[in-house]
């Protein structure tokens, strides 16, 4: 056995402090996942009008997703011998995904989940480098997630832009 501290396996005894860190940042991505679902179940509900009836339905289609997200997150913390926190450890963050004072304000929601996007691909894309050469598993599985967020992401800019285009953004 060699002794030296990184053996480039996450799970050896040796990688504790390194597994640790991973543990961090999954647990971070966890819970932004976990408030994800919360917005976006509020706003695939609220809206009104015709024109935020795709928007909810979009929503309600990204809800399973980032719920899975979510799930998937929880158990690669479990697998790398940590714990999935409790909801007494929850603290949210997501300020411009609140509902808006007027529920027709479609545009506002819009940019509030490009916003959750845009932290959801930079804690990830984040985690992706740090895991870089220390864990190869967590980091491919993030990359995938990654990937989804950039389509929602996408999806929500091109809602943006016909929104701009009728000059109601
Ligand atoms: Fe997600
Ligand atoms: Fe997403």
């Amino acid at each position: 056995m060699s002794e030296t501290a990184t053996s480039g396996d996450i799970m050896a005894d040796e990688s504790a402090e390194q597994r640790d860190q991973v543990i961090g940042l999954l647990t971070k991505a966890y819970w932004m996942e976990i408030e994800t679902v919360m917005s976006y179940i509020a706003n695939s509900v609220n809206p009104d009008g015709v024109r935020a009836q795709e928007i909810k339905e979009s929503l309600e289609q990204d809800i399973q997703e980032e719920l899975g997200h979510a799930q998937q997150f929880a158990a690669r913390i479990k697998e790398l011998y940590g714990v999935v926190p409790g909801s007494l450890d929850f603290e949210a963050e997501q300020t411009y995904l609140q509902p808006p004072g007027d529920q027709v304000d479609i545009v506002h929601v819009i940019r509030g989940v490009i916003e959750a996007e845009q932290g959801a691909i930079e804690h990830y894309s984040r985690v992706v480098e740090e895991t870089d050469g220390i864990d190869p598993v967590t980091q491919d599985m993030v990359i995938a997630i990654l990937h989804d967020e950039q389509g929602h992401k996408r999806l929500f800019e091109g809602f943006l832009r016909e929104y701009e285009a009728l000059g109601l953004a």
